[in-house]
């Protein structure tokens, strides 16, 4: 096999706003979308179409760019790009001049039959983050990943690749940021200068275009927000989703799924959702009911919504092949389904037996599979949990002629997951008429944050997979994934009471927090543990339903600016070499204010690092100084958790579920600190779109350390507040500051102390 070698540029013309330079072997396009993501797209036959899944926004119109003897540069506010012209290279400096990144000089974008690469510049201290969902580090230097989304049962914490592709990463060096986006959908490869010694990194696909953005902005924040500006962001979570799911594979009948509800309000234990997992359909059949377990779905859900119970059904993609099956028959009758070149249907066994696969690809499909969901949403589901969407079949092994309309499977696996959940989301928006329906996928791409929640699929019960877990939804955060969980306790195996307590107590700072189990593996509920360890996990379980407010208005910040919820230190702590040590690289801040320390069931002490500045345990108020690693007792009731010095967290009274209208106390908390402190309190009606059209509360709250003052914004929005009172709860301040309590108005409040 020959290699190919980009080579000189021939000729530098200007077409649409792009600028295009050839060489024999192929033409790049540089398009600049703004003053800090600059793309490049090297193609041998460039689509005039340049579609994408990823990428909703348009290049500019108009951008700087001068043409040297041996170079071109394209300049913004924030960038220089330098284009060698002999051979043809690309290298990103900031505007004042100092490299961010660029082509290995030798061989830049090179290809091998189909399969094409781009070899780049290494630097002595550059670290790698990102890629979303992949095994290993914090800090990906040193390895090479695949992106190839996979059924990975049984995974290990080493196993690449698992469910997901998020072909986005962050490059960290000599005090600078970058990140480069490979929007490609071929099976992928990224290496972070693992078998070079250590002369380059590279990444590339089996096919396609050599097509990336590159984002120059100097500091991850930035470069998440660049990021989720052209991908997308997620929309407001329904409220109901962000309190405590339990799920199981499968609870069996209406009759169990109501025994399992209602035990959790004789208990009062707080839960919002429960699961149906495969088992409520008639043989696995996609939009069917099981007449015989589940008789009256509709009279189900009337019942589990008496108690403030929501429910989410599993919609997996294969469609049985059964003569009298209305899905199989509309979709065989309308092409529907993926087939092989000679237009015979590609059948492969999963779940319900022999199936068919929509082609999701395909909008007169997703359109179709939208519809359908009124088998659910009639009964009353407001939930759609879309797995084995890699898409899944046994054996594992879609063959490479299979195609969905005029692509071949090898072109379109990656992004397979993601346009179900599309058309998930957007066909039950739509039956839903207002309300937000909740979607939870397991195979995903870039850019899936538009339509869904994830989780990381079929973890283990052990106490490696829980810290794994962490890392995995820590990564998730830093390509745009917010609304994103692991199955809390574990998918294959049976966790030690000590581990279920402690992972539950971590499921309270994970984003999505659900419970769930594999069939045959011991019921998970909260109260199969002991009574102690009952009272444990629901003493938890409160603090989550306490946290809401502060969770709610994360998710604001997450929708309005990228912003993950479960951040990697990395984001705000990038500087700071200890964060990436691999003892303390699962911490997490949770918010903008709360840091998490995850810690195995059986340890008893943990160090911790705390970064710069102060800090406070959330469960005894105790001080500590950042900057150094502190050993804390943790028993198994109290996870470590710090509080930032001058953090803000709003938090309510205990409720059962978010149904509930409580007793329209919101709590600011505050702790002390020397820096001044600003939070975005931020309020809807939690279930519908009306927030879209000026129906939320929001303010800002700030802590001004220096005049002593606390201050309220005025209030924005028409929505009214279900918190009829705002009462300060002060946190290390001097004995003698007393409780300020006010009416729940829209104008400006403002307290000293
Ligand atoms: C897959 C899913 C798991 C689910 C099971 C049965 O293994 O990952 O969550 O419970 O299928 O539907």
């Amino acid at each position: 096999m020959q290699v190919e070698i980009l080579g000189n540029a021939d000729t530098v013309t200007e077409q649409n706003g792009a600028l295009v330079v050839k060489t024999p072997q192929a033409q790049a396009r540089v398009m600049v979308y703004s003053p800090t993501i600059i793309r490049i797209c090297i193609s041998k036959n460039f689509d005039e179409a340049d579609s994408s899944f990823a990428v909703i926004e348009k290049p500019l119109d108009k951008f700087t760019y001068q043409k040297l003897t041996d170079t071109i540069e394209v300049s913004t506010s924030a960038l220089k790009l330098v284009i060698n012209k002999n051979p043809l290279r690309f290298n990103f400096y900031t505007a004042d001049g100092n490299a961010l990144s660029g082509d290995d000089a030798r061989f830049g974008t090179t290809w091998q039959a189909e399969r094409v690469i781009n070899y780049r510049k290494l630097y002595a201290d550059e670290k790698f983050i990102g890629l979303g969902e992949k095994a290993g580090d914090l800090n990906r230097r040193g390895c090479n990943y695949v992106n190839w989304n996979t059924d990975a049962a049984m995974h290990t914490i080493t196993t690449d690749p698992l469910y997901k592709t998020f072909p986005f990463f962050i490059g960290l060096h000599s005090g600078l940021t970058y990140g480069l986006f490979f929007d490609n959908t071929h099976k992928s490869y990224f290496d972070f200068g693992a078998t070079t010694d250590e002369q380059m990194s590279w990444f590339g696909a089996d096919g396609g275009d050599m097509n990336y953005y590159f984002f120059g902005a100097q500091s991850i924040r930035n470069i998440l927000e660049d990021y989720t500006w052209l991908t997308g962001r997620m929309e407001m979570p329904p409220l109901w989703s962000l309190g405590y799911q339990q799920c199981r594979w499968s609870y069996m009948s209406a009759n169990e799924v109501l025994a399992i509800a209602r035990k959790f309000r004789e208990k009062n234990i707080p839960a919002d959702v429960i699961y149906c997992d495969i088992d409520y359909m008639d043989g696995f059949k996609i939009f069917t009911w099981n007449k015989e377990t589940f008789p009256d779905p509709k009279g189900m859900i009337a019942e589990l919504k008496a108690i403030n119970f929501r429910l989410v059904t599993i919609v997996d993609p294969g469609i049985k092949i059964d003569e009298e099956y209305a899905e199989y028959k509309e979709g065989v009758a309308n092409n529907y389904f993926a087939t092989y070149p000679n237009g015979e249907l590609f059948t492969a066994s999963v779940w319900p037996g022999r199936c068919h696969f929509p082609d999701f690809l395909n909008e007169e499909v997703r359109e179709w599979w939208g519809v359908s969901f009124k088998a659910l949403t009639g009964p009353g589901v407001e939930g759609f949990w879309n797995d084995m969407n890699e898409p899944a079949a046994w054996g594992q092994n879609m063959p490479w002629l299979v195609k969905f309309g005029e692509k071949f499977m090898p072109e379109i696996r990656n992004v397979y997951g993601m346009q179900m959940a599309r058309a998930t989301y957007n066909g039950t928006k739509r039956i839903l008429n207002n309300k937000r329906p909740f979607i939870l996928t397991r195979a995903a791409y870039a850019g899936t944050q538009r339509y869904s929640a994830v989780w990381t699929g079929d973890n283990a019960a052990t106490d490696e997979h829980m810290l794994f877990g962490q890392r995995l939804v820590n990564s998730l955060g830093l390509t745009g994934m917010s609304l994103t969980g692991v199955d809390i306790g574990g998918f294959m195996g049976n966790p030690t009471p000590e581990l279920m307590v402690r992972w539950n107590s971590l499921g309270v700072y994970t984003p999505m927090f659900r419970n769930h189990a594999a069939k045959g593996m011991v019921m998970r509920e909260p109260w199969q543990w002991g009574e102690e360890n009952e009272q444990v996990i629901k003493k938890d379980i409160e603090q989550r339903y306490k946290l809401l407010p502060y969770i709610y208005s994360g998710f604001y910040q997450s929708a309005q600016t990228g912003l993950p919820l479960s951040r990697t230190l990395a984001i705000d702590y990038t500087a700071d070499e200890n964060i990436f040590d691999v003892k303390y690289q699962n911490q997490f801040l949770f918010g903008d204010s709360i840091l998490v320390a995850p810690v195995i069931s059986t340890a008893e002490t943990v160090d911790v690092y705390l970064p710069a500045g102060d800090w406070y345990r959330l469960s005894s108020d105790e001080k500590y100084t950042g900057k150094q690693v502190i050993n804390v007792q943790c028993p198994l009731t109290d996870l470590p958790v710090f509080v930032k010095a001058g953090g803000i967290i709003p938090m309510q009274s205990i409720i059962q579920s978010t149904n509930e209208q409580g007793d329209g106390l919101l709590f600011i908390h505050i702790w002390n600190g020397s820096q001044s402190n600003e939070f975005i309190y931020y309020e809807d009606d939690g279930t519908s779109y009306d927030y879209q059209k000026g129906a939320y509360y929001k303010r800002t709250i700030v802590f001004d350390p220096q005049k002593k003052e606390i201050i309220f914004s005025a209030v924005e929005g028409i929505y009214q507040s279900k918190y009829s009172k705002v009462e300060v709860v002060w946190h290390g301040f001097e004995e003698g500051v007393l409780g300020s309590e006010f009416e729940n108005g829209s104008e400006i409040i403002s307290i000293t102390y």
